[in-house]
């Protein structure tokens, strides 16, 4: 078998995707087109091109606003699981969904959450992959409002929220993790598990991983790139065991590095650390599960054993509980 076949063949698990962009793009069309939601443009070649993070960033939050009623929440939810499945044989998932973009569109977090979760248990019976949800905290809004969102995430427990994460940008277009320590502490004192979008761009700081590991007693981290480059951190992170989201074909966009062996990603797995692959935003991007193992760990050198670790560490680094990772292993 070739090895891009058996790349794109390979059972995946994929830990950071954000639930609006799961949407197939003619289904995005389709619901912007009944809601009369402008957009940039109706050619998906041109629609989703973007100079950088904060120019997709805008486009991201204009896509929460065709997600209005229960059936569009259900339809993304399940046709994502299909679309998945077959461009890069998807077994296991989890979400971000951002309740802070529907509060602001009128819509309570159970008018949110309760829908998708309905379409991705729909899913999980006719395609059989397993997901969880992680709330994402809203990065380019205030503290107190990250803690209300977590404030009703507990009041509105279901079994598949897990976790908090996060979303968006400082209203700077900065990262400034150590903002939301205490939506952080409040959802660790409640048994919430926790990741953090840090150091993505080259506009970030690499020290803002440690601000997630120390303020934030993070539990993964999502991108973190830039902790190659301070030697310090590294060690950090090895000395935690956590494991970090990699999101190859986003980077190029986000960042402009190339997927070329000197990618910081490579020198992530390199340098031992625990390197899972995701999408961040497929139809944002263009990509799909398979492809970011075909073309991203491809390009940047990584060995088919590799690939395979990597897939695994998808599983070890999931927030389902230890049957369900004996089935995906
Ligand atoms: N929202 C969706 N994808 C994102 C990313 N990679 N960084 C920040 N916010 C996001
Ligand atoms: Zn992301």
């Amino acid at each position: 078998i070739a090895y891009p076949d058996y790349l794109r063949l390979l059972p995946k698990t994929e830990l950071h995707c954000h639930f609006a962009s799961t949407m197939n793009a003619p289904l995005f069309i389709e619901l912007a087109d009944r809601y009369g939601v402008a957009l940039r443009s109706t050619d998906p070649a041109t629609l989703f091109d973007f100079d950088d993070l904060r120019d997709f960033l805008v486009a991201f939050r204009a896509a929460h606003d065709v997600l209005r009623a229960p059936d569009d929440f259900a339809r993304v939810a399940y046709e994502g699981v299909r679309s998945a499945v077959a461009d890069g044989n998807l077994r296991y998932r989890e979400y971000f969904v951002n309740p802070q973009y529907f509060a602001s569109r009128g819509l309570a977090y159970p008018d949110v959450i309760d829908p998708i979760i309905d379409g991705l248990r729909r899913a999980e019976t006719d395609y059989g992959v397993g997901f969880r949800v992680i709330a994402a905290i809203n990065r380019r809004e205030s503290p107190e409002s990250a803690v209300e969102m977590v404030r009703q995430v507990l009041a509105h427990p279901r079994p598949e929220v897990v976790g908090i994460g996060q979303d968006d940008l400082t209203p700077e277009d900065t990262e400034d993790p150590a903002r939301f320590a205490d939506a952080y502490a409040l959802a660790a004192a409640h048994g919430l598990l926790r990741t953090a979008h840090v150091a993505e761009t080259d506009r970030a700081l690499p020290s803002a991983v440690r601000d997630a590991l120390e303020v934030l007693d993070c539990d993964r981290l999502d991108h973190g790139y830039r902790i190659m480059d301070d030697p310090a951190l590294v060690e950090l992170a090895l000395a935690r065991g956590v494991a970090f989201t990699t999101t190859p074909i986003s980077t190029t966009i986000c960042t402009g590095w190339h997927l070329d062996p000197s990618h910081r990603i490579r020198g992530m797995i390199e340098a031992g650390l625990t390197v899972t692959v995701s999408t961040d935003d497929a139809m944002f991007f263009r990509t799909d599960l398979g492809r970011e193992y075909t073309e991203g760990l491809l390009e940047m050198g990584v060995s088919a054993e590799t690939a395979k670790r990597i897939a695994l560490n998808g599983v070890d680094a999931a927030w389902c509980d230890d049957a369900q990772k004996a089935r995906l292993r």
